[in-house]
């Protein structure tokens, strides 16, 4: 078995990563999904993903957990380079999971919950007998507080909140140490969506799991991470702890998510630019701001914005 790191060194380590969708040769240029990013994340400390749609939030996640390839830099896992896949043990992968944005992704919908939770451990051959499957499904099916009469039905039999507690169930049968929780209440009603939320920062807690949370709302983004990040087009333009980034927001599109200052909504479909991203719609543009591009810089304590202005 691997020893893990001690508690100062970043469980998941991503090194100016950036990934670049290409469509053929005809179709357009290509999009900058994300772009030399530098993340860390601390065993069993949260962190916050937030951005306008597009701005590359879900790709960030993808990388980082070694789902999508990307285009130049790396990620480390306990040391372990994920961008290199023949490299990566399997029971690395079992460390890892991804609760994803859309439901559909996770789960058939031809089996029933209870084969649709169970799937990792089979993949994983964590299981011996019948019996012991069961007991850690209804473990698990506890754990989320999922009503074991519902693990018979199939996906599309349950309500929303129902389904998202079984994805949480199955996302923890490998007892993971690192979780990608990508926008898990955006299909829920207000009420449910706080159930999802405490739940997952419950268990959080208890099993001291490093979570990246993506949501393209600022407020609730704020509510799970200690840290947060703000995106936009594949860029990270600010990141602080929640505390700081609320109170005092610095850069232009951070309060303009925040309401404090009104701006223009336009979808950041992740076009390719030479200075910075926010410059078609900053209200206090200046000139260099054309040209070039800021780059992310401390501002004191763990603040780091990509502004001129500061
Ligand atoms: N598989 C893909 N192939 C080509 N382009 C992609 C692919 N996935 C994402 N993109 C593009 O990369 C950019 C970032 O997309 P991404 O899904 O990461 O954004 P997001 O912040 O998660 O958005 P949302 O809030 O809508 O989920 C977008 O311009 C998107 O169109
Ligand atoms: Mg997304």
């Amino acid at each position: 078995m691997m020893r893990f790191n001690s508690l100062k060194t970043p469980l998941v380590q991503g090194i100016n990563l950036t990934k670049i969708f290409r469509y053929g040769l005809i179709w357009g240029e290509p999009v900058e999904a994300v772009k030399n990013v530098n993340i860390n994340l601390l065993r069993g400390a949260s962190l916050s993903l937030t951005g306008e749609s597009g701005s590359g939030k879900t790709t960030l996640g993808k990388i980082l957990l070694g789902i999508i390839r990307p285009t130049s830099g790396k990620v480390l896992f306990n040391g372990i380079d994920l961008t290199n896949p023949k490299r990566v043990p399997k029971y690395i992968r079992r460390m890892m999971s991804y609760i994803p944005q859309h439901p559909e992704e996770a789960f058939d919908p031809r089996w029933r919950l209870y084969d649709n939770i169970a799937e990792p451990l089979r993949i994983h051959k964590l299981i011996g007998s019948k019996e012991e499957e069961k007991e850690i499904i209804f473990k698990l099916a506890e754990d989320v507080s999922l009503d074991t009469s519902l693990l018979n039905r199939r996906p599309f039999e349950v309500s929303g909140g129902e389904i998202q507690r079984a994805v949480i169930a199955s996302a923890l049968a490998t007892n993971p140490l690192f979780m990608v929780c990508d926008e898990p209440t955006s299909m829920l009603d207000i009420s449910t969506q706080a159930d999802i939320l405490r739940l997952l920062k419950n268990i959080r807690d208890k099993l001291n799991i490093s979570l990246l949370f993506i949501s393209h709302d600022i407020e609730i983004a704020s509510f799970m991470g200690f840290k947060i990040a703000v995106m936009l087009k594949g860029r990270i333009v600010e990141m602080a702890d929640v505390d700081k980034l609320i109170n005092e927001p610095l850069h232009p599109y951070t309060q303009g998510l925040l309401g404090i200052v009104k701006v223009e909504y336009v979808s950041s479909y992740a076009k390719n630019c030479r200075g910075c991203p926010y410059y078609d719609r900053c209200p206090v543009k200046m000139l260099p701001c054309r040209e070039k591009e800021p780059k992310l810089k401390n501002v004191g304590g763990d603040h780091y914005v990509a502004c001129f202005r500061y």
